[in-house]
């Protein structure tokens, strides 16, 4: 911990004095680190002028897929999501995240039925009736990065995809519930993996959220495995997304080995994903982008 006098100005920037600002909240912080828990570094807590560029970047985010909600049907390409997404973004004075990151080649993220994450749009795959499709959009705005994503059902969909659908939004709303100060990241996982575990279905193990705000993915690696009372303590400032992957059969994956990005169930059964950015305040949660 760095040495910092009561009457100095807080490491938070607020311009505050020390002891009137963050001093209890480290007091706080390094007893969970003492009793061995992962407590979170200054680095992952935003103050509220980054809070307040991350809400208008989550803004947007929001928008763009409320775009795509409107628009997505039967017979179009995920193409076409792709263009949608970056015109409805670059129109609002923002960049869409995924393009050309780490190599990504496209705008946004459309993830068909067994594909699980990282699905990557083109003319050649039309949606059809029945399939189900992630839509994961994340936006820079002013250097403030959100993220979030949604489940489409196109057409008439089979009662069992509908249902992982169902219950995939219910994980994330199960983990949110436990989003508050001084829990611990694992509570928020076990709500997640438990619902799932009850309808019959996994989680995949290998990929989760991730800090997220002043980069696209910070610290902390969010997992949905982790038991209650474990994993990172949450603290006010926080953000960080939960967008478990919900497998209807077996938990395990693979990357598509020509493309690199897109994952795939090892079973061939569909997965779903619903992915929320959320910031742990003073008193609970807020979500940011959804
Ligand atoms: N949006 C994804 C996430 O939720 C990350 C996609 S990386 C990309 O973390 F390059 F594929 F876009
Ligand atoms: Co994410």
């Amino acid at each position: 911990m760095e040495l910092i006098g009561r009457n100095d100005p807080c490491w938070c920037g607020s311009g505050h004095k020390y002891k009137k600002c963050h001093m209890a909240f480290d007091e706080k912080l390094e007893s969970f680190r003492r009793k061995g828990c992962i407590v979170p570094s200054h680095k992952l807590i935003k103050t509220p002028e980054q809070v307040e560029g991350i809400r208008r970047s989550a803004a947007i985010n929001i928008a763009v897929l409320d775009y795509v909600a409107q628009h997505i049907r039967e017979g179009i390409s995920t193409e076409e999501i792709d263009q949608w997404v970056y015109q409805e973004t670059i129109k609002a004075g923002a960049i869409p995240a995924p393009l050309n990151y780490e190599g990504f080649p496209k705008s946004v993220c459309t993830s068909i039925n067994e594909q699980v994450c990282h699905g990557i749009p083109s003319p050649k795959d039309i949606l059809k009736e029945g399939d189900i499709i992630n839509v994961d959009v994340s936006t820079i705005y002013q250097g403030y990065f959100s993220d979030s994503s949604r489940m489409f059902c196109i057409g008439k969909v089979s009662e069992e995809k509908k249902k992982l659908v169902e219950v995939t939004k219910e994980c994330v709303k199960l983990g949110l519930e436990q989003v508050k100060p001084w829990g611990f990241l694992g509570d928020m996982a076990q709500a997640v993996n438990d619902h799932a575990k009850a309808n019959g279905y996994s989680i995949v193990r290998e990929i989760g959220g991730h800090g997220c705000g002043l980069e696209f993915h910070e610290d902390p690696w969010v997992g949905y495995i982790g038991k209650r009372g474990t994993e990172m303590v949450m603290a006010p400032g926080m953000v960080f997304t939960i967008e478990p992957m919900v497998n209807m059969g077996r938990p395990d994956i693979f990357v598509d080995d020509e493309n690199g990005w897109t994952v795939y169930t090892d079973d061939g059964l569909p997965s779903a994903q619903w992915e929320i950015q959320v910031l742990v305040t003073e008193d609970g949660h807020e979500v940011l982008s959804y």
